[in-house]
């Protein structure tokens, strides 16, 4: 089976790319490499034993694309490629919406064209907003997200689920909670751009010295040590949740045309955890300060993720230290490479 993996240098995408190597699949990457650098490409060959087909290119441009779909037999399509700086999309809304929208539809417009089904979107929890109740589960009412990002997932839904209805196609979205962590052979990570916004990559960061301070963004929150609460997620489970997702697209006695999962460990965990975690993972320190709330974040998220138990047979099974701990291992070999 020839999978299409767009996005495949990214974060999430790479750890992807390697677990459907290592499950047999053939893989072909599209990435334009906004966000990566192809020293990963090489990292992706070490780990899966085989180098993928590559191709550096912004799907929005559709002849190219034609041509990759017109050389290979493709089955299916992991979709990753999107832009997903939360606050770079309220200054960008409309770089957000035209990279992330018609990227998918001219992969869509591909799929229709060749009748080829199989199709995973990678969504967020984002597009439940702040939801009325925890853990959140799949039929959890859809809010608007504060950002312009976040709605490009949620309409990226949207577009999705028409799609499937009108041309009877399968199609799987899984909403990730937080992911976090490298690969256990620190040969991928994630790759921030600038000063991180996300907690991890910014802890990582003080703790190595890079930055001076980590601000916690609120301790008034309605939680029990006052700081926000999220669902951490292993990349490497998060990854193997794909190859599940997939082989249930492609089970031809899977009926279900619209797959929904949430994908998280059930677990919240606050963000001053997280900083006790790194500490006790690493045996290092990480410098704080307590500071105003963020603009937009909400109290508290977590999954409950045992709808992708059931129909899966997956669940996220790395605790936070041991995922904090391969962050940690990738910090130190980024450093190795500057
Ligand atoms: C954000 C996005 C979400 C996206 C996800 C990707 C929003 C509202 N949501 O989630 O759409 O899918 O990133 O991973 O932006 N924090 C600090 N100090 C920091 C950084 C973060 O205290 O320097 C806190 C935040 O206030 C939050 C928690 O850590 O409580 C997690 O933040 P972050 O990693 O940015 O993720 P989210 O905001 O949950």
């Amino acid at each position: 089976m020839t999978i299409l993996v767009t996005g495949g240098l990214g974060y999430i995408g790479s750890h992807t790319v390697v677990e459907l190597l290592q499950n047999n699949f053939q893989v072909i990457i599209v990435d334009d490499m906004s966000n990566s650098e192809k020293f990963i490409l090489d990292n992706i060959e070490k780990i899966g034993g085989k180098r993928p087909v590559f191709f550096p290119f912004d799907l929005r441009r559709k002849e190219l694309l034609s041509q990759v779909f017109d050389a290979y037999e493709i089955d299916g399509c992991i979709h990753f490629a999107a832009y997903k700086a939360v606050g770079e999309s309220q200054e960008k809304p409309l770089d957000y919406y035209e990279n992330n929208l018609f990227s998918l539809i001219n992969v869509l417009q591909e799929f229709k064209a060749r009748n080829i089904s199989n199709f995973i979107f990678s969504s967020s929890c984002t597009v439940y907003g702040q939801a009325d109740k925890q853990p959140i589960d799949e039929n959890t009412l859809l809010k608007m997200p504060e950002s312009s990002y976040g709605k490009t997932k949620q309409m990226g839904e949207e577009i999705l689920k028409d799609y499937a209805i009108a041309y009877q196609k399968k199609v799987s979205l899984l909403r990730y909670f937080n992911p976090i962590g490298s690969h256990p052979t620190a040969l991928l990570g994630e790759l921030p751009i600038g000063v991180p916004n996300n907690l991890v990559p910014y802890v990582t960061q003080t703790a190595s010295g890079i930055r001076e301070k980590l601000s916690i963004w609120g301790n008034d929150y309605e939680t029990p040590d006052g700081t926000a609460v999220r669902d951490y997620i292993y990349v490497v489970d998060l990854a193997k949740a794909h190859v599940k997702a997939l082989q249930k697209l492609m089970n031809e006695k899977s009926e279900t045309l619209i797959d929904v999962y949430n994908l998280g460990t059930g677990k919240g965990s606050s963000v001053l955890e997280v900083v006790e975690a790194f500490e006790t993972a690493n045996e290092v320190k990480v410098p704080y300060q307590i500071c105003e709330r963020r603009a937009g974040d909400i109290t508290i998220a977590y999954a409950n993720p045992d709808k992708a138990e059931r129909e899966l047979g997956w669940k996220a099974d790395t605790s936070l230290e041991e995922a904090l701990r391969t962050t940690w291992e990738w910090q130190k070999y980024l450093q190795t490479k500057n």
